[in-house]
């Protein structure tokens, strides 16, 4: 079985992202990082502690990763974000505070580590800013030739960005990041906004789970409900929230959830077009790429194993 790492700024939908890879019998969700995004990376790893521990998966470990991009001082939280996620990342639900604690082992630390042991079959999954792996990379530049597929929720090629005209949340958080992942030699897939746009969720599908009357199910159902809100509130055209990232542990799993183009991508580190993710002219000529970017989804068919895979999981 494939080995799946998860590097979240634990949000709603990255708490998605947990349930649907905890749901899916093809691959062993061996660690979750923690980033910043959302929320600051503590509370990131809080909420992963917690949302582990609703789901009765205590055996996972979480590890506390950096706190802000390499070219700022520190991080505070956009507005847009507590807006869309709460104060808390998780819909201002109260979830219990948890049991344990995050690991002793940083966050860089584990990626590297867990590189050297499963090579090929380890999946990167991240869907915040991609400092964490950048990081491992520049501290292990060999991960590039080890790690199997790095499936990362972020940036848009052909719509507009949802936080500037051109950058999406998580690129936009630290765009040199992006560009040294981008423009490494790693095996990479762009779920980006071209498609979590498209897979969306409504209070239809919560109130299923609802109907389940379990603990996970009621507080997903809670959790998720004040994300579609917060989304009919500021995207009303959408009719629905995006499954940005759950949409990225799918397509990590079964590439044939998505239409991909396979290019040499950068991003734009510069004002005015900074965190834009963009083909590199200078590899246009390169016969190789190295990232698959996913430009359009088979909607009914992920959407129908979302539920299905979920609903079985808050059912336990
Ligand atoms: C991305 O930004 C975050 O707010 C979400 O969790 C998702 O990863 C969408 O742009
Ligand atoms: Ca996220």
């Amino acid at each position: 079985r494939k080995k799946m790492i998860l590097d979240l700024d634990t949000g709603i939908d990255d708490a998605l992202a947990i349930a649907y890879a905890l749901a899916s019998e093809e691959v062993d969700l061996i660690g979750i990082t923690s980033t910043y995004g959302n929320v600051i990376t503590t509370a990131a790893g809080q909420n992963s502690l917690k949302i582990l521990e609703l789901l009765g998966r205590t055996d996972i470990p979480v590890y506390l990763g950096l706190s802000h991009s390499s070219t700022t001082d520190q991080f505070a939280v956009m507005q847009v974000s507590k807006d869309i996620h709460g104060v808390n990342g998780i819909g201002e639900v109260n979830l219990p505070q948890p049991q344990r604690t995050v690991e002793a082992t940083a966050a860089v630390d584990f990626i590297i580590a867990s590189a050297r042991q499963y090579g090929d079959d380890l999946i990167i999954v991240p869907t915040g800013p991609m400092t964490n792996l950048a990081a491992a990379l520049a501290q292990a530049p060999e991960l590039t030739a080890l790690v199997g597929n790095v499936t990362f929720m972020g940036g848009a090629l052909t719509v507009p960005g949802n936080v500037t005209e051109v950058g999406e949340a998580n690129i936009n958080q630290d765009p040199a990041a992006a560009d040294q992942v981008l423009r490494s030699q790693l095996s990479l897939t762009m779920v980006g906004l071209d498609v979590t746009l498209r897979t969306l969720l409504t209070k239809q599908e919560t109130q299923l789970w609802r109907d389940l009357g379990t603990k996970s199910s009621i507080a997903f159902a809670d959790i998720v409900d004040y994300y579609i809100d917060a989304y009919a509130a500021l995207n009303p055209q959408l009719h629905g929230c995006a499954l940005h990232d759950p949409l990225a542990v799918g397509v990590a799993l079964d590439p044939s959830l998505v239409q991909t183009i396979g290019l040499n991508m950068k991003v734009e580190t510069d004002a005015p077009f900074a965190a834009r993710t963009v083909g590199d002219v200078e590899r246009l000529n390169v016969p190789t790429t190295n990232v698959q970017v996913a430009v359009n989804v088979d909607v009914p068919t992920y959407l129908k194993r979302f539920m299905h895979r979920l609903t079985a999981l808050f059912a336990q």
